[in-house]
């Protein structure tokens, strides 16, 4: 990762709006961010707070007409991926940029085998053959450790285990050599060893290839791990984001600092983390006004709920969205 290339992602201002039964509201508000090359960003934040989206936004994939992009840009190697339609987009996703889910029995098809499923991006978009592909899938299993790979190649995914079909739909996502991995809690149904194994194996890959990773998370301990920069999200918006040691030593953020003081162990979730607060709901269309952290937050005054605190960089490199001093 050097600093003075450009970054290979640039995420500015982007809002989302969701449309239900004539109302809307932003999912998404002002949400900025860079990933560059070899770079590991982990997004953090509670249920709902919307890193999903994000990574749904970034690869064209947002439900719409319900949730559509209404602002700022998502700048990909000088493109716009706002400004394509879906077919131009279709020429990204896969391809330059790619995605694994969070089960992954969402995204294998149980009626292909997994070297069916491996070899298909290979062939739309680098235009390989049948037999050159299924190669380069025996590759690309062996790679994320799947053992007996030329083997494998031939099963279905409900012949794999949980771990194995993770590895190989990371294989699916690696199979074009991406220069962006996004990666969708990739490891939250996996036992503790094989999920270090699976994150262990990603960001080798990203240091290995200068491949840009985002990891989307609900734990602290994988964020300290394996990410070199973490975002953190609060409703809709980013409320600090830094390097991981900057962010870590001195969390300026009331949430963040919410996150780390609850943290009992490295592996801790965020979730049972911040005890919500009692009758708050917290859908986009209940929103608190202001900073929308202001009923749970202990630094709290008047300006918090009337206006909403954007994202400054107060340090080289750390930002946070947060009206109170200290
Ligand atoms: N299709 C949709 N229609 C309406 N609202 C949606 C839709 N998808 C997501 N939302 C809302 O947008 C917000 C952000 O959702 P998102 O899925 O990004 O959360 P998340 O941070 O990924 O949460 P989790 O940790 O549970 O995966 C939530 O309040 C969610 O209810
Ligand atoms: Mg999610």
């Amino acid at each position: 990762m050097t600093v003075s290339e450009p970054p290979l992602l640039t995420v500015e201002g982007l809002t989302t709006t969701v449309s239900v039964q004539g109302r809307q509201a932003h999912a998404l508000d002002d949400v900025s961010f860079q990933v560059r090359k070899g770079e590991c960003v982990a997004i953090v934040g509670e249920s709902g707070s919307g890193k999903s989206m994000t990574a749904l936004a970034i690869m064209g994939l947002l439900p719409e007409p319900q949730v559509r992009a209404t602002a700022g840009s998502i700048r990909f190697d000088g493109t716009d991926l706002l400004t394509l339609n879906q077919e131009q987009m279709r020429a990204f996703r896969g391809d330059r940029i790619s995605m694994i889910f969070q089960e992954p029995m969402t995204s294998l098809n149980p009626v292909f085998t997994i070297g069916h499923q491996i070899s298909e991006p290979l062939i739309y978009h680098k235009g390989l053959g049948r037999k050159a592909a299924r190669k380069k899938a025996a590759q690309l299993l062996a790679q994320v450790q799947v053992a007996d790979a030329e083997h494998r190649l031939s099963l279905y995914p409900h012949q794999f285990s949980g771990g194995m079909r993770q590895r190989a739909m990371i294989a699916t996502g690696l199979a074009c050599d991406p220069e962006l991995m996004i990666a969708d809690e990739p490891t939250t149904a996996l036992d503790v060893t094989i999920q270090a194994q699976i994150l262990e194996i990603l960001r080798d890959l990203a240091r290995g290839r200068g491949m840009g990773l985002i990891l989307i998370t609900h734990s602290l301990g994988v964020v300290a791990r394996y990410a070199d920069t973490v975002i953190v999200m609060y409703a809709g918006r980013v409320v600090e984001s830094g390097p991981v040691a900057e962010v870590f030593g001195r969390p300026k953020h009331p949430y963040t600092r919410g996150l780390m003081a609850c943290v009992p162990t490295m592996d801790g979730d965020l979730e049972s983390a911040l005890v919500p607060i009692d009758g708050q709901p917290s859908g986009v269309f209940d929103r608190p006004s202001g900073c929308a952290f202001h009923p749970r937050c202990p630094l709290a005054f008047d300006r918090c709920w009337a206006e909403t605190p954007p994202l400054e960089e107060f340090r080289p490199g750390h930002h946070k969205a947060c009206w109170a001093d200290e």
